[in-house]
Formats: structure tokens, sequence, C-alpha cells
């Protein structure tokens, strides 16, 4: 059995991850992020920044994966990585723990949350680090973060740190 002293415990809602090692033990730590673990995420406060400093819904850029409404916000520490206009920064490259929401409207109605969650170190994230995932509008898994982003990087992976919405929000 893993020893809880060496697992890195996600740390919500504070966003943060704690690793402790107090043991001697040399099993690499191996942990993924849940779906809900991301849906509760987005759900937590986190001085959440909007993509261009605005809360209103803006025409998504992708007539294929995602409806035709969206709002991208990024927890602090992915703000980190935006301009003062709530733009992505030039060669950005998003540290871990963060978190991209995007969330799709069909009409009025939140259809689906899309997350991108930086954790290099987790088992279920891509080889860019990020994991990927989709729930609807209250949670229920859509594409499971355990698929590690197939069907998703194709189209991310020419982006910026493999987020897009620089290129279709000029
Ligand atoms: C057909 C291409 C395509 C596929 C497939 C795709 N996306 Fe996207 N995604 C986009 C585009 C384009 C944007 C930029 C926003 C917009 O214009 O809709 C975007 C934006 C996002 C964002 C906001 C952050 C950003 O700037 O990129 C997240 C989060 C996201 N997608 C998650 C996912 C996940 C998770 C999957 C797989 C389940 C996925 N996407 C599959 C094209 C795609």
């Amino acid at each position: 059995m893993r020893r809880l002293t060496n697992i890195c415990l996600l740390a919500l809602p504070f966003l943060a991850i704690q690793c402790t090692d107090a043991g001697n033990d040399p099993t690499p730590v191996v942990f993924s992020v849940s779906d809900a673990e991301l849906y509760a995420m987005q759900g937590a406060p986190d001085g959440w920044t909007f993509f261009g400093l605005t809360a209103d819904t803006l025409a998504g850029g992708s007539t294929t994966a995602h409806e035709p409404r969206v709002r991208v916000r990024y927890n602090r520490r992915a703000a980190t990585q935006l301009t003062a206009a709530g733009r992505v920064a030039a060669g950005a490259l998003f540290p871990d723990s963060s978190l991209i929401v995007k969330e799709l409207y069909t009409g009025s109605t939140l259809t689906t949350i899309a997350y991108m969650f930086k954790l290099g170190r987790a088992e279920n994230a891509s080889s860019s680090g990020w994991i990927w995932s989709e729930t609807d509008g209250n949670g229920a898994v859509k594409i499971s973060a355990s698929r590690r982003g197939t069907g998703c990087v194709g189209c991310h992976s020419t982006g910026t740190d493999f987020t897009r919405m620089n290129d279709t929000h000029p």
C-alpha cells in the first residue's frame, strides 16, 4: 500500500499542490486529477480573470468541437500569464496548478465546461503537462480526464502553450 505521507494532496480550495515527503519510500508519487476535482475547482473562488477582462460571452472560433458562445476564465495562477488586457501573453508558459475553464453556452444555458489544468507530474497529464476534461454544467463527465487529451491536443497544439483564445479572438 502506498504510504499516505508520500502522496501529493490536491489542497482544495486553495488550488495549490502540497507535497509532503516525510518517509524514505523511493516509490515515485503517482496520482491523477479527476473530472470531479476539476469541476469542484472551477466552482471555488480563486480570483478568476476572464479572457479580455469581460464576463460577456464571446463567439467561439471552433465550429466542430465547442458550442457557439464561449466564456473563458483563468485561476489566479493561470492569470500570471495574461497581459494587462486579459489576453495570453506572447510566449506564455503556464505554471503548474494553472486552471483554464471554458464555459460553453447554447443560448443562455451552460451546456459544457471544458478544462485545461496544468500539472506535469500527474499521470493523466498529456505530454505538454496539461490535463484535459469536459463535463456538462452540473459536473457530469462528457470527456474524461483519464483520456489524457486524446481528441483535444490535435487542435490545441498550434496555440500558445496549447491555448487557442488569442488565435480566435485577435
Ligand atoms: C476542433 C478543434 C478543437 C478541439 C478538438 C478542441 N478544442 Fe478546445 N478550443 C478550440 C479553440 C479554437 C479554442 C479557442 C476558443 C474558441 O474560439 O472557441 C479552444 C479553447 C479551449 C479552452 C480555453 C483555453 C484556450 O485558450 O485554449 C479550453 C479549456 C479547451 N478548449 C478545452 C478543450 C478540451 C478539454 C478539448 C478536448 C475534450 C478540446 N478543447 C478540444 C478548439 C478545439
